[in-house]
């Protein structure tokens, strides 16, 4: 017989709280060929608010010519209480994409570099140390204006023109980052070829640098089939926050390579099963999950949505 939770097998040497970082209403849709309008990201961010996330992307204030899909993040803000429980973070990735997202009231934001230089061009237009200083500018100045900013890192565990990245790379980057007032520091794997010994061999170099477990979450792409070994991963050096988005939709315009991130429902029933808490109601999230893909009119890739939907 099929169950909607897991039974429950705790592991005492892990955490025993986890911050889900819910991205599918950006991550997700920025790669998505249906560009959904203003009004149904937001039913999709207000049906995650329900489900129990307490951390939600909301959009990206980026040129809308480089992603159409995330025009009028302003008009999804205005449509949300952006004084409740629920955290809201945009991108922005220069200080019109900050001062956009002040003026639509945002209060975090997600300053992105990448720590590949074949990256930095693809994404943001240009070399990795203009586009590093440009995003270190708008996290000091964030900060400064009483703003909570998150610091994502791109191609931290391989790059697609590149190929392997040095993990003192990231330690640098990493650093620069927290230095420029971001309180986390998002581990991407942007193009999903990370594997669990990769992932821990990365985060013991930040944590041997100094950098707490606290302040690191990590950002799976789940291209390989590796996202939820990863995690379980960074599970065990002591990392509590973890991004997914609904379904797992998603990829990444500018890295071709890369397909959905790891399904939100997929890392709940894993740390449901661990006895973690999350406070997220995974049926609920399920739910949402088939009705997106009603919505961007495909299935979409989350095993356990499909195995708790068709009971
Ligand atoms: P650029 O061409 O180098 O900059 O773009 P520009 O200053 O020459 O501006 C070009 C055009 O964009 C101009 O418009 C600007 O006005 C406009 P035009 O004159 O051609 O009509 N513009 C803007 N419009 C709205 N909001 C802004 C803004 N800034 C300039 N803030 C830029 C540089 C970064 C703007 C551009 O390349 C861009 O927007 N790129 C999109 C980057 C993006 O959103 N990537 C996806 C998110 S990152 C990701 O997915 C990875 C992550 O998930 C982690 C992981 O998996 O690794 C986070
Ligand atoms: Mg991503």
């Amino acid at each position: 017989m099929m169950e909607s939770l897991p039974q429950v097998f705790t592991r005492e040497t892990l955490p025993s709280q986890v911050k889900v970082y819910e991205v599918s209403a950006r991550d997700g849709l920025q790669a998505e060929s249906v560009t959904l309008p203003a009004e149904v990201r937001v039913e999709l961010i207000s049906r995650l608010a329900s489900s129990g996330l307490r951390t939600i992307e909301a959009g990206s204030f980026v040129s809308p010519k480089a992603v159409p899909q995330m025009a009028d993040t302003q008009v999804v803000l205005d449509a949300l209480n952006l004084d409740s429980a629920v955290s809201y973070p945009v991108l922005t990735p220069n200080r019109r994409g900050l001062d956009d997202a002040q003026a639509a009231g945002a209060k975090d934001i997600a300053v992105f570099v990448s720590v590949t230089e074949s990256f930095s061009r693809a994404n943001l237009g240009d070399s990795l140390e203009v586009t590093t200083a440009r995003n270190l500018d708008v996290a000091t100045a964030a900060t400064s204006a009483g703003m909570q900013v998150r610091g994502y890192l791109s191609m931290v565990f391989g790059d697609p023109w590149e190929g392997p990245v040095d993990p003192q790379r990231v330690v640098t980057a990493s650093a620069r980052l927290l230095d420029a007032g971001c309180s986390s520091i998002s581990l991407g794997d942007t193009i999903g070829t990370a594997t669990p010994g990769h992932v821990a061999a990365v985060l013991q170099a930040l944590i041997e640098s100094g950098i707490p477990a606290e302040s690191i979450a990590l950002h799976t792409h789940n291209t390989y089939g590796q996202a939820l070994a990863n995690v379980y991963a960074a599970l065990q050096l002591g990392v509590s926050e973890f991004d997914a988005s609904a379904g797992g939709v998603g990829g990444c315009p500018f890295a071709g390579s890369a397909t959905g991130n790891l399904a939100t429902e997929d890392l709940v029933w894993m740390l449901d099963g661990l006895g973690i808490s999350t406070g997220v109601d995974i049926r609920a999230v399920a739910e949402t999950s088939q009705w997106l893909s009603r919505q961007l009119g495909k299935p979409l890739a989350s095993a356990t949505s499909a195995a708790i939907v068709t009971q």
